[in-house]
């Protein structure tokens, strides 16, 4: 089956020669110091893996390809990990098959210590791990730090969950009878996992998989193994048998297809596109696959006249900026309502001109690069047919003047649910303002859209929070607040932005299956 073939394949970075030439002399002189140096270090701690994990070993492709990992923000090579395929997708299948009996047998609380010296771990390297984050993935160390803590906060919360998988017993329709519900582990997991959190979107799926006895096949983006191969090693340091917690890099579509055909994998697990989502959808029908998809967004953040300005502009500018606007749930589209439009605009657009844009190593940067030169394009692209139906720009707009994939913190006016920036999922630091003039004006925008993930809003009276979150067609909503995820709610969306929660007592759920047993003649 070549159902996965160019879709997973992604969009391949530009050459390393190509980016080097657009960045500034004194700029590359003080970043390539400051990775080369990290780089070491890391290596020192024995985090620097840069092999797959199939069965408990490190091991290369079987074919001897590579692939670059390069940090975004300066186009330096990181690392070479192996460019695998088929075959080592299929053994790691297998050795995630045969773990699965001895470690679904393990007791509950024995697998939650285990998980829980994972928490502890992967806190003790935090700083290694965040500093792996930001050179693979550009987001500001602190915000890298953040979501060290983000990830390690689901192992933590797993670790305590898998005790809780409570069953039931049913009353009885026959006297001679006994109804029990059980819960089972789905069995082997295939999980297909985003580069914009390297380690936040292992930890949602692992640490729910692991805790009620699955194993797992982990396929990490390809722009960031190294943070996904650190998090491996800490696992089996933790105790996580070999077998259980298996990692392949390399060929999207092969990995994809190898994981999707195989009648061992009972479930597949994936953050991104909805293209893509789709596609692992239609995929897993022929083995009928238990599936969970976290897709893309397109989020509104309307800010009514009665919110507090200071609140919302602190809480939109979360809700844009995080990651450099490269999230799922980040507002796609602010809905302003008129009274208050000309006021947010100002004070909002003065907030994010003072956004420092730069290298995320670098002391006081709050946004980092984008992924790649394709995410630049896109912006681009928007920004463009957004001024082209006559938005028009508030701050920003364009490359910054860093070059490489640095796009400067950009507002645009006058926005409108026709423009690609208001349909598309932007990933990028463009905020979109639309003006509105009611209530049913507002919700009806922001229904007016395939996705439902996050929606935001801001106003001060309570009877409207409720119609609004009521009314608006999404899986998430921030009331006053940008910034809404946690490893004790449920994440996931409704429409085309997927299928099943993450985190919170409902995300282990989607690796059970519920087995019904009658006892009779009693
Ligand atoms: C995502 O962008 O997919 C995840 C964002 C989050 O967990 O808050």
């Amino acid at each position: 089956m070549a159902l996965l073939r160019v879709a997973l394949t992604g969009c391949h970075l530009p050459s390393t020669y190509c980016r080097l030439r657009l960045l500034l002399p004194r700029q590359m002189g003080t970043t390539t110091r400051q990775s080369s140096d990290t780089i070491s270090r890391l290596r020192e701690s024995g985090l620097l893996k840069t092999q797959g994990l199939i069965g408990g070993k490190w091991v290369d492709s079987y074919d001897g390809k590579t692939i670059k990992v390069e940090n975004p923000a300066t186009g330096e090579l990181l690392a070479n990990v192996p460019f695998m395929g088929k075959k080592e997708t299929e053994d790691a299948i297998s050795s995630a098959y045969s773990t699965f009996n001895s470690w679904s047998k393990l007791s509950a609380s024995e697998r939650g210590k285990r998980l829980r010296k994972w928490y502890e771990l992967l806190l003790a390297h935090k700083d290694d791990l965040a500093l792996l984050i930001t050179l693979e993935q550009g987001k500001p160390l602190k915000e890298a730090l953040g979501e060290v803590a983000y990830g390690a906060s689901f192992i933590e919360f797993f670790a305590e969950e898998a005790k809780r998988v409570y069953c039931d017993i049913i009353p009885t329709t026959q006297n001679d009878r006994r109804l029990l519900v059980i819960k089972q582990p789905v069995g082997v997991v295939g999980a297909i996992t985003p580069w914009n959190f390297p380690l936040g979107m292992i930890a949602r799926k692992a640490g729910p998989a692991l805790a009620c006895g699955c194993t797992l096949v982990v396929k990490p983006s390809e722009y960031t193994p190294l943070t996904a191969l650190a998090a491996a090693e800490l696992a089996l340091q933790a105790g996580i048998p070999p077998g259980a917690l298996n990692v392949v890099l390399g060929n999207a579509s092969e990995i994809g297809d190898a994981l999707l055909e195989s009648t061992q994998v009972r479930k597949i697990t994936f953050t991104g596109s909805t293209a893509v989502g789709k596609k692992l959808m239609a995929g897993s029908a022929n083995t009928v696959k238990k599936v969970s998809l976290e897709l893309g967004g397109n989020a509104p953040c309307i800010v009514f006249d009665d919110a507090d300005i200071d609140v919302a502009v602190k809480g939109t500018l979360a809700a844009k900026f995080r990651n450099s606007g490269q999230t799922c749930v980040c507002a796609n589209r602010i809905l302003v309502q008129e009274g208050i439009y000309d006021k947010f605009a100002k004070a909002f657009s003065e907030s994010v001109q003072k956004l420092q844009v730069g290298n995320g190593l670098e002391e006081g940067v709050v946004q980092g690069p984008l992924i790649n030169e394709t995410a630049v394009e896109k912006v681009e692209r928007l920004v463009k047919d957004a001024t082209s139906k006559g938005a028009n720009i508030v701050l920003g707009g364009k490359r910054h003047s860093l070059g490489m994939t640095f796009y400067e913190p950009t507002v645009i006016g006058n926005a409108n649910n026709e423009m690609l920036v208001c349909r598309e999922e932007i990933f990028g630091p463009v905020a979109s303002l639309l003006r509105f003039k009611t209530e049913e004006e507002a919700i009806s925008i922001a229904n007016d859209t395939n996705a439902g993930l996050a929606a935001y809003l801001f106003t001060q009276s309570i009877p409207r929070s409720w119609r609004v979150s009521e009314a608006l067609e999404y899986g998430l909503v921030g009331i006053n607040e940008g910034l809404i995820s946690t490893e004790v709610a449920p994440f996931g969306g409704v429409k085309q932005s997927g299928l099943g929660r993450e985190g919170s007592k409902y995300g282990i759920d989607e690796y059970l299956e519920i087995k019904y047993v009658c006892f009779g003649n009693i």
